[in-house]
């Protein structure tokens, strides 16, 4: 049987993830699963721990959920490892998110400074695991879903030297999952091609004829339906000429890049009326694990599809299902380039299309970008690069250079400002600076 370790456990996305492995059990038998968490979220793992076991004991399947804050017990001999742990809880993003806002700039979790103090504390934290794989379970998949998920998996590629890794997000899944609705068809009669970083790829898509039918996708959407947009975005529409021009369709978070000047207008009031995006999910997980506590509960509540990783286990399961069984399925994932985006290095963890089976992710092709995107890209990965090595390194002078350079940040004093009491607020989660 499979033994699969969970770093974070006590997230509150544990059910989706236990309803993933349930639906999947005929191709992916899984034994025992290891939720791990540290002493901080010693409650939250107990809690949704005992939910994930009674949803696999309602289930027709033997299956053991095991909680512990042993790492290494939870690593020894596993199959895959996957990362789903929040360094410093909420608490740390509400001052990721907070922080910069304070100065008129982007807070988010995964963008502009915010984005990058994650990233600051979490390298450190994925290289450590990867150590401990390397030790415990060098035949292991470490399947990655901590944020932010690009530079992650790259850390791990890049610092790590580990290869065997695969990072995922669930906003290509939503996509893939809305825009067949959108033009009547069903998932299995479009094909599509992703290319990009996470939370900034662009995708293109065609019928079973070779015919593009992006720009119908596109028509759709200005039509006001549903476009599959998680939660936690702010949906507007993008300038149209911009997609004209580009002839494809973005992902929601290029809507910062796009109308920096509406998002960000938008993420300021909001930061001042009903909060940040972390104090508002706050409540949502409050809510949640007041329900995981029902000892009748033992299947995922539909709350959870309130929190912005819904679809998450379809990723993720589906990822270690084709890995396992060697199904080739194509997923979107965040792997070693390899030439698939020829306008970035080949050695770098891209966002793209591939066949997953027992040999990793196959790169499907993408080409070159149109100019625009090839400097929007090309400076994004400049600004992960610069981002990941200070968190490895702890130089200072890096740092800002990522600061700098972030299309989010605005260069100068107060971003220098903002990066000297985001080092402040976090100095607990930050050993390396
Ligand atoms: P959360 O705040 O519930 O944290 C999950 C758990 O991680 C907590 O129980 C916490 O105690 C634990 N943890 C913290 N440090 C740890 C460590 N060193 N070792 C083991 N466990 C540790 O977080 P959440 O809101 O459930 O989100 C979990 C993670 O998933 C975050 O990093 C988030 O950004 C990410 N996420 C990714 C996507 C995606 O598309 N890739 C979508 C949603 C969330
Ligand atoms: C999105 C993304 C995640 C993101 C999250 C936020 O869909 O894919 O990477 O960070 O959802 O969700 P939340 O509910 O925590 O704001
Ligand atoms: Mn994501």
């Amino acid at each position: 049987g499979v033994k699969i370790a969970t770093i974070g456990g006590g997230s509150s996305y544990t059910p989706e993830l236990m309803e993933g492995f349930i639906k999947r059990y005929d191709e992916l038998p899984v034994r025992e699963i290891w939720l791990v968490d540290i002493e901080a979220g010693r409650e939250k793992v107990e809690i949704v721990g005992a939910m994930a076991q009674r949803m696999w004991d309602a289930s027709p399947y033997d299956v053991k959920v095991h909680i512990t804050l042993d790492r290494e017990e939870a690593l020894k001999d596993a199959d895959f490892v996957t990362t789903q742990f929040r360094v410093g809880l909420l608490e740390a993003r509400i001052k990721d998110e907070r922080i910069p806002a304070y100065y008129g700039m982007l807070g988010q979790e995964t963008n502009g400074a915010g984005g990058m103090f994650k990233a600051f504390r979490t390298v450190p934290i994925i290289l450590e695991i990867v150590e401990d794989m390397k030790r415990l379970c060098p035949d292991a998949w470490l399947i990655n879903f901590a944020n932010p998920s690009g530079m992650v998996t790259e850390a791990v590629v890049r610092y790590g030297k580990w290869d065997k890794v695969i990072g995922l997000c669930n906003v290509p899944v939503m996509a893939q999952m809305i825009e067949p609705e959108l033009l009547g068809k069903e998932a299995d009669e479009l094909i599509y091609k992703f290319a990009g970083l996470n939370h900034f790829h662009w995708h293109k898509v065609t019928d079973l004829k070779g015919k593009d039918v992006t720009m119908d996708i596109v028509e759709k959407m200005y039509a006001g339906d549903e476009t599959g947009m998680p939660k936690n975005i702010h949906d507007i529409p993008f300038p149209r000429e911009i997609l004209e021009q580009m002839k494809m369709i973005p992902c929601g978070y290029h809507h910062y890049y796009y109308q920096e000047e509406e998002t960000l207008a938008h993420a300021l009031e909001e930061y001042k009326t009903i909060g940040t995006r972390a104090q508002q999910v706050k409540q949502t997980e409050t809510e949640l694990f007041e329900l995981y506590k029902d000892p009748n509960l033992d299947y995922k509540p539909e709350q959870l599809g309130q929190r912005g990783g819904a679809y998450y286990s379809d990723a993720a399961c589906e990822s270690i299902a084709s890995i396992y069984a060697n199904k080739n399925t194509q997923l979107v994932v965040s792997t070693k380039n390899d030439g698939a985006v020829p306008d970035l290095p080949a050695d770098c963890v891209v966002e793209v299309s591939a066949y997953i089976g027992g040999q990793g992710a196959r790169n499907v092709a993408f080409g070159e970008l149109p100019v625009a995107e090839r400097g929007w890209l090309q400076v994004m990965k400049a600004m992960e690069l610069l981002t990941i090595e200070a968190a490895v390194t702890g130089d200072y002078d890096t740092a800002l250079q990522a600061f700098t350079i972030n299309p989010m940040v605005r260069s100068g004093k107060t971003a220098q400002r903002i990066m000297d009491e985001l080092f402040i607020a976090h100095k607990d989660h930050l050993p390396n600076f």
